[in-house]
């Protein structure tokens, strides 16, 4: 019953009717939404599918014996599945859902960090981190006495490669990078990093916040352990996420949360855990959300990965060129590589400013550190203004953004010259 065509280039306008939140006004203005990094917007199949379960077939799952349990739990299951082979994970043990990327990079800080780092060890992350793949390493050094070490990067907002490995050392124990940046965009070459981080018998955490709706996704071919996203920033809905795990090593670690499902047995003298990937889902999950967060990854995989790719390479281009040749703005970050995110600084205009002033005419855009308050120094600027874009985001959208723009710098220049 969808009509979304798989051919490149993708029909934006057959796309834009699958979500409903598009089409609205908002301060007068159509509305422009380019704050897809914080989260996107979901189509009709997801928000279908969350509102079948809850009329349908709502049961809790895995124990119940009744026909409702058993068709959850294999929605549920299905999801799993569906997320192996979307990542092409070699085990659906190895999928583990969690409520998004914080609580997985929290799963493996707690779970892996606090049993296998040592006083004395390493654990490696970028300048380009998320607050989110930075402070629960603090933590394990904290607890460890470990040394948290930060890979610097070069003028154009990418990993710096040589000093990369000059930093890793038979101290380090976990590396720890997105695979792209929701800051800057930037991709990262995670696969070179893993194989770096591996011959100094490193584990390595990808986190894919910012990759999962934009780039391909092959954890066995990037080598990584761990693997994190987010399906709200999927077409998804909140409060779901997934923790891939290489199952060896997923053996090996501890359960991060006691509780109903992650166990075996329980007496009051000891306990027993559950296999994989259940030892790690303690309690009820989130299941009408993960049932519905299948249908996101087929809107992405019925368009295709290249494709959508393609779409956002050319849109940040076209938007790239319009924004660099405004005057008095500055794009920060033009790594070779990246996704469609475009971050700008305007001279003497605060970057909330420039936010209220878009949403006065319906943009959406998101303005601030977006919670990466250590590169955001090492820039020295306060904060950006971020465009962050997706499938549904067209060319003409991005021309009411630049003509906002113009507005704006030349309204507050005469302002500023008065
Ligand atoms: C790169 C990156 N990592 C981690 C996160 C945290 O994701 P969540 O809030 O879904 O847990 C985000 C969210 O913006 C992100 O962009």
């Amino acid at each position: 019953m969808h009509h979304l065509t798989t051919i490149s280039p993708l029909d934006t306008a057959l796309i834009r009717k699958e979500f409903p939140v598009l089409h609205q006004e908002v301060n007068g203005h159509k509305l422009v939404y380019f704050d897809n990094a914080a989260t996107t917007q979901k189509p009709k199949r997801v928000i279908q599918a969350l509102t079948d379960y809850y009329n349908d077939y709502n049961a809790n799952i895995h124990r119940g014996i009744h026909s409702l349990a058993e068709k959850a739990t294999h929605a549920f299951e299905q999801t799993r599945d569906t997320v192996r082979s979307f990542i092409n994970a070699q085990h659906v043990e190895e999928i583990v859902f969690v409520k998004g990327v914080t609580e997985a990079i929290n799963l493996v800080a707690t779970s892996y960090g606090l049993a296998f780092v040592e006083k004395g060890d390493e654990i490696i992350i970028s300048q380009l981190e998320h607050h989110s793949n930075i402070v629960p390493w603090q933590w394990v050094c904290d607890k460890k006495k470990a040394k948290l070490v930060v890979i610097p990067l070069n003028d154009v907002g990418e990993i710096d490669m040589n000093k990369f490995k000059k930093l890793l050392s038979d101290r380090t124990k976990i590396v720890a990078v997105n695979h792209a940046s929701n800051s800057l965009g930037t991709v990262n070459p995670v696969k070179e990093i893993t194989q770096m981080a591996h011959s100094k018998g490193a584990v390595v955490l990808i986190d894919g916040a910012q990759a999962g709706a934009h780039l391909t996704i092959d954890v066995q071919d990037i080598g990584c352990d761990f693997y994190c996203l987010s399906a709200h920033k999927m077409y998804g809905p909140t409060g779901v996420g997934i923790l891939y795990g290489r199952k060896s090593i997923m053996k090996k670690m501890p359960p991060y949360q006691g509780g109903g499902e992650m166990i075996r047995e329980v007496t009051f003298k000891e306990t027993t855990y559950n296999d994989l990937p259940y030892k790690f889902e303690a309690g009820t999950p989130n299941i009408a959300d993960v049932i519905a967060f299948r249908q996101a990854m087929e809107f992405i995989s019925e368009l295709g990965r290249e494709n959508i790719a393609a779409h956002e390479r050319k849109l940040l281009l076209y938007a790239s060129r319009k924004i660099g040749v405004l005057p008095l703005v500055t794009l920060i970050g033009r790594a070779s590589e990246k996704v469609g995110v475009l971050s700008f600084v305007i001279e003497n205009i605060h970057p909330f400013d420039i936010g209220q002033m878009l949403d006065a005419r319906g943009i959406a855009v998101r303005t601030g550190h977006h919670c990466t308050q250590p590169l955001m120094a090492w820039l020295g600027i306060n904060g950006t203004v971020r465009v962050s874009l997706a499938v549904y985001n067209t060319e003409a959208e991005v021309d009411a953004l630049v003509e906002s723009l113009k507005r704006i710098i030349k309204f507050l220049n005469s302002n500023h010259v008065n």
